[in-house]
């Protein structure tokens, strides 16, 4: 073992990890302890090919020396500053850098630190923007079966995984959600499914159903990702829209995957033609290496807060650590690395490539759907009958040991790697997921 590296630690009771197995993790623990690039190492020393960019996040690799030097020098600088009543340069820096690459329309950036609280603060402002127009009837929240918006209250209550759910009480009042947009008939397609536009009509159904002068908002994933991967299918998210917009409906477009280049434009709104009034982000804002997420709005939404007395506050919300020094360092410099390098467009250069790579599996065991389109892409195996997760989460735990990092929800493999991978890089990734998936059956 190399004289930096600490050895891993040989009690492992104390810290409850999130999102895991904790008791099979714990028997055989799977520990990174470095990152360069498209790679981590293991505590064994292996170096394991990231197919997953960490967790969504890491879209330009890992230690590149930009962000890290950035971060070294801001937290030796300014280290914190409060965030309420209180500014400094880089916040509102970055705040006209996002605004630069985000599409059109979109002016204003409120800071948070994650996904989670990004949902929830998009879903009280659309709540306290109508609130602030007069129209404080208008509270009822619409997300979509199969939905993933994070952890927070809101975002499980507008979320759509039942395990997200059930657990967890009586969650939100007046939340509703449209179906899934997952149709059996667009199996094995590559890129957006012909079928299932007409999914959004059910959002008029809801709004016959409640009166469209009691919804605030409605939610989606431009590409629903931690579900497994579903595309939206072709016309789908402009139907959205138009029924949104006749009924006075905010659209907000959860981009904390999709944001930052993962389908070949900054973001999923611009890819899709189809823009929002608020987006989420987090993530790759950063490249993953400090917490922080965003919403952004439209000059519409925001100017609706900014009346009263000026002395007063607008928005009763905000966070300690919102736009906080180092995240701002971080996703500035995670800005300039992206810029400099093309990563906001270069999925749209490798999607053909990959997509052929991973439809190469098709005839794999047990694969019943491959899913793809810009940088992301899913394999569906077909579940082993009475232990729904287990097929896949056996394929997981072989390719780590193989030396490949993907990520499993249910019994889906979901692949997002960096966007700096090389058309080499995709070959062994896919290649070695192939033989998993043959050893595994
Ligand atoms: C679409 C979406 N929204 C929200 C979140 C939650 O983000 P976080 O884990 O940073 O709270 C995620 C995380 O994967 C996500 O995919």
């Amino acid at each position: 073992m190399p004289l930096d590296r600490k050895p891993a630690p040989n009690d492992l009771r104390a810290f409850w990890m999130p999102y895991t197995a904790n008791r099979q993790f714990k028997s055989a623990p799977r520990m990174l302890v470095a990152s360069k690039d498209m790679h981590y190492t293991a505590s064994d020393d292996r170096q394991i090919l990231d197919g997953t960019a960490g967790l969504w996040c890491c879209n330009a690799g890992h230690c590149r020396p930009r962000i890290t030097e950035a971060v070294q020098k801001q937290v030796a600088e300014l280290d914190y500053a409060p965030a309420f009543q209180m500014g400094h340069p880089l916040a509102f820096e970055l705040a006209n850098r996002i605004v630069d690459i985000a599409p059109d329309g979109m002016e204003h950036v409120f800071y948070c630190n994650s996904g989670s609280e990004a949902v929830d603060t998009a879903l009280k402002i659309a709540l306290a923007y109508h609130r602030a127009r007069g129209d404080a009837s208008r509270t009822r929240l619409i997300g979509r079966e199969r939905g993933y918006h994070g952890t927070g209250f809101g975002g499980i209550s507008v979320g759509g995984i039942v395990n997200n759910r059930r657990h967890f009480g009586t969650l939100l009042a007046g939340v509703d959600h449209m179906p899934h947009t997952h149709l059996p008939e667009n199996v094995f397609t590559k890129g957006q499914p012909e079928h299932g536009a007409n999914l959004a009509d059910e959002l008029e159904r809801i709004v016959a159903l409640h009166g469209a002068e009691t919804i605030a908002a409605v939610i989606v994933e431009p590409m629903a990702g931690s579900t497994g991967v579903l595309m939206p299918p072709k016309g789908y998210l402009q139907r959205l829209r138009d029924i949104t917009r006749k009924h006075g409906i905010l659209l907000i477009f959860d981009e904390v995957i999709t944001g930052f280049g993962r389908l070949g434009s900054p973001f999923a709104a611009q890819h899709f033609g189809v823009i929002p009034d608020m987006i989420t982000c987090a993530k790759g804002l950063t490249n993953g290496v400090i917490p922080m997420g965003a919403v952004l709005a439209t000059a519409q939404i925001h100017d609706a807060f900014m009346q009263g007395p000026e002395h007063m506050i607008e928005l009763f919300h905000g966070y300690t650590y919102s736009g906080n020094p180092i995240s701002c360092a971080a996703a500035l410099a995670t800005l300039d690395t992206y810029a400099e390098e093309g990563l906001l467009t270069r999925a749209a250069d490798l999607e053909i490539y990959w997509q052929e790579a991973l439809h190469g599996l098709r005839d794999h065991p047990n694969v019943i759907d491959i899913r793809n389109m810009g940088l992301i892409g899913a394999v569906e195996l077909a579940p082993i009958t009475g232990e729904p997760g287990k097929r896949a989460f056996d394929v997981f735990v072989k390719a780590f040991e193989a030396g490949i990092l993907i990520r499993v929800t249910g019994d889906i493999i979901a692949l997002s790697p960096p966007l700096i991978i090389s058309e080499a890089q995709i070959d062994e990734l896919i290649g070695t997921l192939g033989q998993v998936l043959k050893q595994a059956a």
